[in-house]
Formats: C-alpha cells, sequence, structure tokens
C-alpha cells in the first residue's frame, strides 16, 4: 500500500500568531479579500479584529457571516453565489469548524460554474484558483488542517462530508489566544472531539506509523489539558494545549481517516441537529465497547497515553479502562450521557441505524466491520445509557 501525507503549505502555531495574518495576506498578493465566519465569532469581536487588522492594508475586504449553527450545503451555495459575485481572491476563514468549513469549500467552489456534482459528491474538486487562510477559535475540528468540510443536506436530514486535498488551505494561522473566549460547553464538545479524531485515526486501517505519532501525542496532550481548559476558559497554558491537540489529531485525521463513531454520530447531527461534538461525546463509549474487542493492542497503548496503567500484562483489560474513561469524561465535562437526555425517541433508532449503516467511507476504515443489526444495538445501549448512570 502507497500512502500519502498532506499539510496545508504553511503551518503557523503560536499566542500572537493572529498578528501575523496582515504579512500572510500581502505574501499571497491578495487584491480582495472576504472574511468567513459566524454571527457568534461577529458578536464577541473577532471579526472586526481582521477588519482592524487589514485596514491598514488598504486591500478591500467583505465579510460573510451568514452563519449560525452548523452549515448546510443550501447555506454553502449561498456563500459560493455570494462571494464569487464579489470576485475575491482570498478567502479568510475563522471560526470553529462550521466557519472554517464553509470558507476552505467557499474557495475551492468560487469559479466552477456547476456545483452540483461537487455538492452532491459525484466529482471532487480537483482545483481551486481562490487563495485560502483558516485561523480556528475552537479547539477543536481540525479544520484549519484537514481534507474535509462537513454540510447538513436538509433534504436527506443527514450530514455529508466533501473531501479534497484543495480544501487545504495555504496557511493554517493556530492562536490559542483565539480560543479564550470559547464557551465551555463549545470547548468540552469541540475538545472531545478533538479526542475521538486522535483515536479513531489511531486505530484506522488507513493508519501509518507516521499518523500514529500525531494521534499519539494528541491523546496524551487531551488528558492533561482538557479540564483545565473547559472549566477555566482562561488557562492560556490549557489552551495551548489543546490547540495543539485540534491540529495533532486534525492532522491525523486527514491523513488516516476517522471511523465509526463519526458514521454514528452523522444521523444525530442531520435529523436531530444535535452539536458534532456533543454526538461524537456520547457515542464513543459504547461505540467503542462493541469495536474495541477487534483492537487489543491499540487498546493497552491508549490506556497508557491516558495514563490509565500498564496494561501489557493483561491486555484484555484495557478495553474496559479506556471506555470508564469516556464514560467519566462525560460526567467531568457535563456532558449527557444517553440519546434520551437529547430528546431522542427509542423510535428513531431503527432509521438512524439505516442512515449510519450507508457511510461506508468511514465505516469501511474501522478495524470492526458494523452492520445495521449491530450499528442499532449500539444506538440501543446508548440510549437506555450504561448501569448506573
Ligand atoms: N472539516 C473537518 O475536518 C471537520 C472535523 C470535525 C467537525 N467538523 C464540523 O465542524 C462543525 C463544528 O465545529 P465546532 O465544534 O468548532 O463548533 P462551531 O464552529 O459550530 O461553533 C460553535 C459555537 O461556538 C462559537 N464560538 C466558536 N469559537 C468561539 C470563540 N473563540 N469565542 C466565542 N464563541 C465561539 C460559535 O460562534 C458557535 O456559536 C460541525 O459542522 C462539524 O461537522 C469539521
Amino acid at each position: 500500500m502507497i500512502h500519502d501525507f498532506r499539510m496545508p503549505a504553511v503551518f503557523r502555531f503560536g499566542v500572537g500568531a493572529f498578528a501575523t495574518l496582515a504579512k500572510e495576506i500581502e505574501s499571497l498578493g491578495a487584491r480582495k479579500v472576504a472574511i468567513v465566519s459566524d454571527k457568534g465569532l461577529e458578536k464577541v469581536g473577532v471579526v472586526q479584529r481582521v477588519v482592524d487588522l487589514i485596514e491598514p492594508l488598504s486591500v478591500p475586504t467583505v465579510t460573510y457571516t451568514n452563519i449560525a449553527g452548523e452549515p448546510t450545503f443550501q447555506l454553502l451555495q449561498d456563500a459560493v453565489e455570494t462571494l464569487q459575485a464579489e470576485k475575491c481572491d482570498l478567502i479568510i476563514g475563522i471560526g470553529g469548524g462550521s466557519a472554517l468549513d464553509v470558507a476552505k469549500a467557499t474557495a475551492a467552489l468560487c469559479g466552477k460554474s456547476n456545483l452540483a456534482p461537487y455538492l452532491s459528491g459525484e466529482e471532487t474538486i480537483e482545483s481551486r484558483t481562490v487563495k485560502c487562510i483558516l485561523l480556528p477559535t475552537t479547539s477543536g475540528t481540525g479544520s484549519e488542517v484537514t481534507m474535509n468540510a462537513i454540510f447538513g443536506d436538509e433534504e436527506q436530514q443527514v450530514k455529508r462530508g466533501l473531501v479534497s486535498p484543495v480544501f487545504l488551505p495555504d496557511a493554517a494561522i493556530i492562536d490559542p489566544e483565539l480560543t479564550v473566549s470559547c464557551p465551555s460547553r463549545v470547548t468540552a464538545a469541540s475538545g472531545v472531539d478533538a479526542f475521538t479524531h486522535a483515536i479513531e485515526s489511531y486505530i484506522a486501517i488507513k493508519s501509518t506509523p507516521l499518523t500514529k505519532v500525531y494521534s499519539e501525542r494528541a491523546m496524551k496532550l487531551f488528558t492533561s489539558n482538557i479540564t483545565g481548559a473547559v472549566h477555566n476558559g482562561s488557562d492560556l497554558e490549557a489552551r495551548v494545549g489543546m490547540s495543539w491537540v485540534s491540529s495533532l489529531a486534525g492532522v491525523a485525521l486527514a491523513n488516516a481517516g476517522v471511523g465509526a463513531v463519526h458514521a454514528l454520530a452523522y444521523p444525530l447531527g442531520g435529523t436531530f441537529h444535535i452539536e458534532h461534538g456533543v454526538s461524537n461525546a456520547l457515542l464513543m463509549p459504547y461505540v467503542f465497547e462493541v469495536i474495541g474487542k477487534t483492537c487489543t493492542k491499540e487498546m493497552v497503548d491508549v490506556a497508557s497515553f491516558l495514563q490509565l496503567g500498564d496494561f501489557k500484562s493483561q491486555p484484555n483489560e484495557a478495553l474496559k479502562a479506556v471506555v470508564d474513561y469516556m464514560h467519566q469524561l462525560l460526567d467531568d465535562l457535563d456532558l449527557p450521557h444517553t440519546l434520551a437526555e437529547l430528546d431522542i425517541g427509542e423510535d428513531s433508532l431503527p432509521m438512524m441505524a439505516k442512515q449510519a449503516a450507508k457511510i461506508d467511507r468511514l465505516l469501511s476504515n474501522t478495524p470492526y466491520q458494523l452492520n445495521e443489526q449491530k450499528i442499532l444495538g449500539i444506538y440501543q445501549s446508548a440510549f437506555k445509557g450504561r448501569e448506573g448512570i
């Protein structure tokens, strides 16, 4: 098997890195800039900070902040039409995964005459004429370093990912200071999302010795920084740690892919509009209880990365320790434990299992083959919750 490994052309990380954005815009020779962000970030003044930074460059700037909640294909189409008409040659995405996914997909789709085959996933986007810089404000989806962009399909009531190497930006600028204002629930949900990327990419069929280095480091940093970042948002050291987790896990996700947790989470987002991070966090222990049985060695490794103990002499015990840790995480971060808590009715589970079973891109990257019946069993466990919870 031949493996590629891809990263953005520029990966810049550090407290204060935001201030270098102006230099990056100049070096890309931009003539008209679009800032893509969401309503929440506009409210906390982040969009204005970008406008102020660009002003001395005398480069015309437009803003697109029509994003409220996780984006849909319809919204993406609106963003492309709006910014194509503005004839921007650089798109700056600043925000969580929602804003970054819109920014990178818009940059890749601007100039294409017929969007339909790209939006349906029938055709891969092979080229991009508009430049793109991404700055994350959550930690996170890792969207600034991935080749994916995820959108809700309102007609089908599902979430779907578009995948293309041209979604990698010209520059990813990660300034942990931008995450300090991130509310604790978003910090918790997006932080556990990053952990899901790390653990799923570690066991992924497409993982390599190189991607495993990223997954491992992300898990080690996650366990020592997540609680601080969630419960004391102004703890800059924890924010720096979580920003590394997000990017490291994002690189692992981009090059090894993720698996069943994400496949089972998609119907929660698509049909019930549950936040992506919350869906992944809730389902992760129930999914791993099943799929972890086929990756005993990896579970021993993960238990060690998470400082849960040395299970080399009793490898079959490692999975339980990892699953217990995942449940404890939900408690510690005040995240929901069951589908029932999210008001998802038990009668919806078969429909969700049918939808998730179709997501072959993710299920085939998981070292335990889940069919519709087994997926239904996992949803039923996640509905009831673990005994005693
Ligand atoms: N492209 C990828 O590789 C990838 C990977 C995982 C998830 N995703 C997608 O990313 C989306 C979720 O992204 P997310 O979890 O980062 O959340 P988000 O982008 O949806 O943001 C959630 C909320 O937090 C607010 N917010 C974000 N940063 C803030 C800050 N610093 N200060 C104040 N408010 C802030 C936003 O305004 C928003 O209201 C989903 O659509 C998911 O499918 C994409």
